[in-house]
């Protein structure tokens, strides 16, 4: 009947679309469909909907027929997701699809930097994009919603966690949490290929007292609102669907029981309308909090918080319709928090499109494609801390003596919570120099063997596995004892050593805090035997946190902290070493001298005594008080220059701030440096920070270019909270620097009036 393809393609499509657009309801046929489902449920279907729990044994799959089911975790695969799914859709009574949901930390197959590496990278765009591609990878293999971006702002490197998130910095974090949520979601959460984000651990689980993970935090509620929560912030200005009430106590009060963080500011300032859900079993740890005596009341205590949906422990389910019948829980309650779950199930297109298509995980998942995203942000994500004499980029022709115990361990490359990867996968770094520089001008020797640590946990009690040991096994290739002797003949047969010391992955992450930051395990003695060869030393660390290294500067020639960079971690760090690229990096948290600096950051006050000549000054009488590396920091193969900064004299507390300055190429190659602009506000009702983070502008230079880079910021975003926690701009004068860290720059001044 058509006689032009090309009209008869355009009908199709244009029929395809109709009936995607038919398909996609409005917010207002979704609140019907949702009322009318609320309207035909039992108590026991709506607290089955607030209800998750782990994978999917005959058990679980016989309660999802029964409606007693809303959520599964970890269920990977199309086949297997969908037999999880088809049971709710086609053998439950009103049909209601499962969320399935999984820790999609960095990347699902393809495995990126850990989110603390990558937001070295300065780079918003690539991260999203990254992000974009967990969400394919996962979305293939039948997940849904994923338990990220992790969000919290962390100044403790003891702290395992820390891995998880984006450092220290509020302003930087929240950039990062909205480009995450942007890739994770696409435009619409109802594409194929978008998952759910959730933003955790919501809130201040970073401030945990002595970096001890699952500890107490009691801060003020200024910290908690100009630190802490921005980043949750700027993820729900985003559109995340989701967040997970974190683990810890918030001043008193368990943070997945704080009806002030999860309903009045999360519900009424912030205007969230997706669900929270509790991590893992945090409505049952009520009861060791001492905020419930048994399940019942931590579920009465959650629910009516604010957090929608219980994690694991079955306490909703076994409590709340008892609750709601005894008329202790109001049922608007109940159903209000139905209400949220239903929302987000509808609008992320699972009552139309419920199952996987199998035929995705063959074609989108570890793609060429997908690893060239990883490769390039784990080339950007790399930093550079010193570079004495040039020693780098390596010279090509040299024999590199590649040593350490990280070099060619493949599961250590993925870092800690490293969700479907394979160890297999990785490239190893000893692997790509190897490939790119051939087997005659390299050498190897592992040197040690890094111990898992003797668990400091009460005796009797067995550390449990940390998370990234499932799944990722040690593929190591090479067999050879590791002996320090072996280590030092190979030294000294090469030009140059490149070192790979740290920490094994499982050191970090979930459960892996550090009472120090030192090289665990013989790591020091194989140093000091590298290093009395007298080779020049390029030092790569490998590690989840910033390590003890004050001892480097003055003993290695290049210090680089290559974190774990995924899959491409040796491709990327082989190429950057050899000069392929400038490293672009920049430090996304200050680096200590010593574990007892602890906590340590940029955004500090400046105190009533901040330096003098004399020892009446805050500081310490054994140790400098600034950082062995600033916020910020980062070094390339080539040098810039800053100058003529310019900043609006006056500007109107609801205007607009313009700051620039000259930024110089003065070296002999390309770079890319990461521009950052920071305020501070010299006299305001609460103390204000030295410096605080406001912009930041990764920028491409040839050799001798030059470019005058710009910055425009709100004068909104420049102010504070008042001691009744009320958000003012003060007037006054305040500091500028145009910047290449957090400690150095070119300083300026303005005036809002
Ligand atoms: C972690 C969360 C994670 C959850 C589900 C918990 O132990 O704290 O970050 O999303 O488990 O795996």
């Amino acid at each position: 009947m058509f006689h032009s393809p090309k009209l008869c393609l355009a009908l199709v499509l244009l029929f395809a679309s109709a009936l995607v657009s038919a398909q996609k309801l409005s917010d207002q046929e979704i609140e019907q469909r949702v009322n009318s489902l609320l309207q035909q449920m039992t108590l026991e279907e709506k607290a089955g909907q607030l209800t998750q729990f782990v994978g999917n044994n005959p058990q679980t799959m016989e309660m999802i027929k029964q409606g007693k089911v809303g959520s599964l975790l970890g269920v990977l695969g199309a086949e297997q997701a969908n037999a999880a799914q088809r049971a709710a859709v086609e053998a439950s009574r009103l049909k209601i699809p499962l969320i399935l949901g999984y820790d999609v930390i960095h990347g699902y197959r393809t495995i990126f930097p850990v989110p603390l590496a990558s937001a070295g990278s300065f780079d918003p765009q690539l991260i999203e994009q990254a992000e974009r591609v967990a969400a394919k990878e996962s979305t293939a293999s039948g997940v849904k919603w994923v338990f990220a971006p992790m969000v919290d702002i962390a100044r403790d490197p003891r702290w395992g966690r820390i891995v998880e998130g984006a450092g220290e910095d509020p302003y930087l974090g929240s950039v990062i949490a909205a480009a995450k949520v942007r890739g994770f979601q696409g435009k619409d959460i109802a594409d194929p290929e978008s998952v759910v984000a959730c933003a955790k651990h919501y809130v201040a689980y970073g401030a945990v007292e002595g970096g001890r993970d699952y500890n107490t935090v009691d801060i003020s509620e200024q910290l908690l609102r100009e630190i802490y929560l921005p980043p949750f912030h700027a993820a729900v200005e985003a559109g995340t669907g989701t967040l997970m009430s974190a683990f810890q106590d918030l001043n008193g009060v368990p943070a997945s029981a704080n009806h002030h963080t999860l309903t009045e500011i999360l519900r009424g300032e912030w205007h969230f309308n997706g669900f929270v859900v509790s991590d893992w079993s945090a409505t049952h740890e009520l009861i060791a909090h001492g905020a419930a005596a048994n399940d019942s009341q931590a579920a009465f205590r959650g629910v009516i918080a604010g957090v929608d949906m219980d994690m694991v422990d079955g306490a909703y389910l076994s409590s709340i319709p008892a609750l709601v019948q005894s008329g202790k829980l109001p049922q608007s309650v109940v159903d209000e928090a139905v209400r949220r779950v239903l929302r987000i199930k509808f609008k992320a297109g699972l009552f139309e499109r419920p199952y996987a298509d199998p035929k995705r995980e063959k074609t989108d998942i570890l793609t060429p494609e997908n690893r060239e995203v990883a490769r390039k942000l784990a080339f950007e994500s790399l930093v550079l801390l010193q570079n004495m004499n040039n020693v780098l980029p390596l010279n090509r022709n040299q024999t590199i003596a590649v040593i350490g115990p990280l070099a060619n361990d493949k599961s250590s490359q993925l870092g800690p919570w490293a969700g479907n990867g394979q160890a297999g996968d990785a490239i190893t770094p000893l692997a790509a120099f190897r490939q790119k520089m051939g087997d005659d001008h390299v050498r190897y020797a592992k040197g040690v063997d890094i111990p898992p640590f003797e668990s400091g946990l009460a005796a009797g009690v067995a550390a449990p596995a940390p998370p990234s040991a499932t799944g990722v096994e040690n593929a190591e290739t090479e067999s050879r004892p590791a002996s320090i002797d072996d280590a030092l003949a190979t030294a000294n047969k090469a030009d140059v050593v490149v070192l790979f010391v740290g920490e094994l992955a499982g050191m970090s992450g979930e459960a892996s805090s550090r009472a120090s930051l030192d090289l665990p395990g013989d790591q020091m003695k194989l140093i000091d035997a590298v290093i009395s060869t007298r080779k020049p030393v390029v030092l790569v660390l490998e590690s989840g946190r910033p390590l003890n290294i004050s001892w480097a500067p003055e003993r290695a020639s290049a210090i680089v902290q290559a974190w774990y960079l995924g899959v491409e971690a040796g491709n990327a760090i082989a190429h950057t070493l050899l000069g392929d690229a400038s490293p672009s990096g920049r430090l996304p948290l200050s680096w200590p001298r010593s574990v007892g600096q602890i906590p340590i950051y940029y955004n500090h006050k400046n105190t009533g005594r901040p330096s003098a000549p004399d020892r009446w000054h805050t500081g310490y009488l054994d140790l400098a008080k600034d950082p062995l590396f600033p916020f910020g920091y980062g070094l390339s193969y080539t040098t810039f220059s800053y100058r003529n900064l310019k900043a609006d004299s006056r500007v109107p507390q609801d205007g607009t701030l313009h700051a620039s300055a000259e930024v110089e190429n003065t070296g002999k190659r390309e770079g890319t440096e990461v521009v950052q602009l920071y305020v501070h506000d010299r006299v305001a009702p609460t103390s204000r920070p030295v410096r605080e983070l406001k912009g930041f502008q990764r920028v491409t230079l040839a050799a001798g270019e030059h470019k005058a880079v710009e910055f425009t910021v709100k004068v909104n975003d420049l102010g504070s909270y008042d001691p009744n926690m009320h958000w003012i701009v003060p007037t006054g004068t305040y500091d500028v620097w145009v910047a290449p860290d957090s400690a150095s720059g070119l300083q300026g001044t303005f005036e809002v009036k």
